[in-house]
C-alpha cells in the first residue's frame, strides 16, 4: 500500500468516527448522493463565510425554496434580503443567475468540473466540491483548511500564496478515485477541529503518523505566509433620517459594484480623504460620537454616522419608507442603521 492510500484509509475511518453533523451533507459512506442543489448552494454560502455563519441561512433558504426551480423563480429583492448578513453580494447576485441558468436547464446542474466552471459564481474551488462532493467525481478539492493541513503533512516552508500550486499538486496525489467527496469533506474537518491554525491537536490527528511537520515539531508554525500588506483605509459619511411619521431614509444601491442592489442608508463616497459633508437634505444634523467600522476584502471603512428627525423636504437620493427589519440589510448598513436608532432614540 502506497502512504497516499493510508492516509486516505486513515482519513475515512476518522470521518466516518468523527464527521461534523451538517445539514447538506450525507453520513459519511451513505451511498445515497446528497441533491446537488443542497450542495451548491452551502458550497456557495460557504465561499468567505464560516459553517457556523452559513447554517441557519442555508436551512432557511431550503425551508423557502426547496429546489432550484423555486430559487429561480424568486424575485431578486427576495433572494438579497435573505442573504443580508453573508457578505459579498456579488455573490448572491451570481446565486440566483445560476439558478436560473440552471432551472432552464430543466433543473439539472452539470456533473463535471467542467461543466459547473462554466456557472455564474462557481470558480475552481466550488466546481471541484460539487463535482466531488454530490458527483462522486475524483476532483481535486482545495480550501484554506485543506491547504494546511497539506502544508503540515509535507512540511512545506514556501509560504502563501506562492505554495498554493504546489500544495494542490500534495492534494491531487492524495485524492482518491473513489468516495472522493467524503475525502474532500474529511479534509476540511479534520482542518476545522483537529488540523487548526494556532494551536494544532496533533494528538487527535488521525494522520499524525504521517505528518512531517508534526514530526518536526513545527506544525503550528505552518503554513508559513507572506505578510500582508495593511488594508487601505477609506472613509465617509452615512445618513440617518427619520420624518415624524415613522418613515426612514433609504436607498437601493446601484446594481454593480460593492453591496450592489442591497438596500442601505444614503452616504457620500468612501474614499482615501474625508469626503465633502453634503447631505440628502438640509436639516439639523447631529454627528454621532462613535463611528462605523467595517472590513471589507480590499479596504476598511470608516464612516461618520449623522443623524436627524427631519420635516417633510424631498431628499436628493433614496426615499423616505416604513423601517425595515435590521436583518435585511448588509452588515455595514445594519451597524449604522441601529446606531442611528440609538442616535435618535
Ligand atoms: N466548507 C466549504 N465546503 C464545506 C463542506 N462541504 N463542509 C464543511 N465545510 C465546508
Amino acid at each position: 500500500m502506497t502512504n497516499s492510500h493510508e492516509i486516505g484509509g486513515k482519513l475515512l475511518i476518522w470521518y466516518e468516527a468523527h464527521a461534523r453533523e451538517l445539514p447538506w451533507r450525507a453520513r459519511p459512506g451513505c451511498a445515497q448522493r446528497v441533491d446537488p442543489y443542497r450542495v451548491w448552494l452551502s458550497e456557495i454560502m460557504l465561499q468567505q463565510t464560516t459553517v457556523v455563519t452559513v447554517v441557519p441561512y442555508f436551512e432557511a433558504f431550503l425551508m423557502r425554496w426547496p429546489d432550484v426551480q423555486a430559487l429561480a423563480g424568486a424575485p431578486d429583492e427576495a433572494v438579497l434580503a435573505a442573504w443580508a448578513g453573508l457578505g459579498y453580494y456579488a455573490r448572491a447576485r451570481n446565486l440566483i443567475k445560476c439558478a436560473r441558468m440552471v432551472a432552464a436547464n430543466g433543473g439539472m446542474f452539470p456533473d463535471t468540473e467542467a461543466g459547473l466552471l462554466g456557472l455564474p459564481g462557481i470558480g475552481p474551488y466550488t466546481a471541484a466540491a460539487i463535482a466531488a462532493i454530490a458527483f462522486g467525481r475524483a476532483a481535486v478539492v482545495v480550501d484554506g483548511n485543506i491547504e494546511r493541513v497539506m502544508a503540515r503533512l509535507f512540511d512545506e516552508q514556501i509560504p502563501l500564496p506562492q505554495a498554493k500550486p504546489l500544495l494542490k499538486m500534495r492534494a491531487a496525489a492524495l485524492t482518491p478515485s473513489r468516495r472522493a467527496g467524503d475525502h474532500a469533506q474529511a479534509l476540511m474537518d479534520l482542518g476545522a477541529t483537529v488540523c487548526i491554525p494556532k494551536a494544532p491537536r496533533c494528538e487527535a490527528c488521525p494522520l499524525a503518523g504521517f505528518c512531517v511537520a508534526n514530526k518536526a515539531g513545527r506544525a503550528a508554525e505552518l503554513p508559513r505566509r507572506q505578510p500582508k500588506k495593511p488594508k487601505p483605509l477609506r472613509r465617509g459619511y452615512i445618513f440617518h433620517a427619520l420624518r415624524e411619521d415613522g418613515t426612514v431614509l433609504l436607498e437601493t444601491r446601484p446594481p454593480r459594484g460593492l453591496l450592489g442592489g442591497m438596500q442601505g442608508l444614503v452616504g457620500s463616497d468612501w474614499q482615501q480623504e474625508m469626503p465633502p459633508f453634503l447631505p440628502p437634505l438640509s436639516a439639523d444634523w447631529q454627528e454621532a460620537e462613535a463611528k462605523i467600522y467595517h472590513i471589507f476584502t480590499h479596504f476598511s471603512l470608516e464612516l461618520t454616522l449623522m443623524a436627524a428627525r427631519v420635516g417633510g423636504q424631498m431628499p436628493r437620493m433614496g426615499a423616505f419608507v416604513p423601517p425595515v427589519p435590521a436583518g435585511d440589510l448588509p452588515s455595514v448598513m445594519r451597524k449604522a442603521y441601529l446606531a442611528g436608532q440609538r442616535q435618535l432614540s
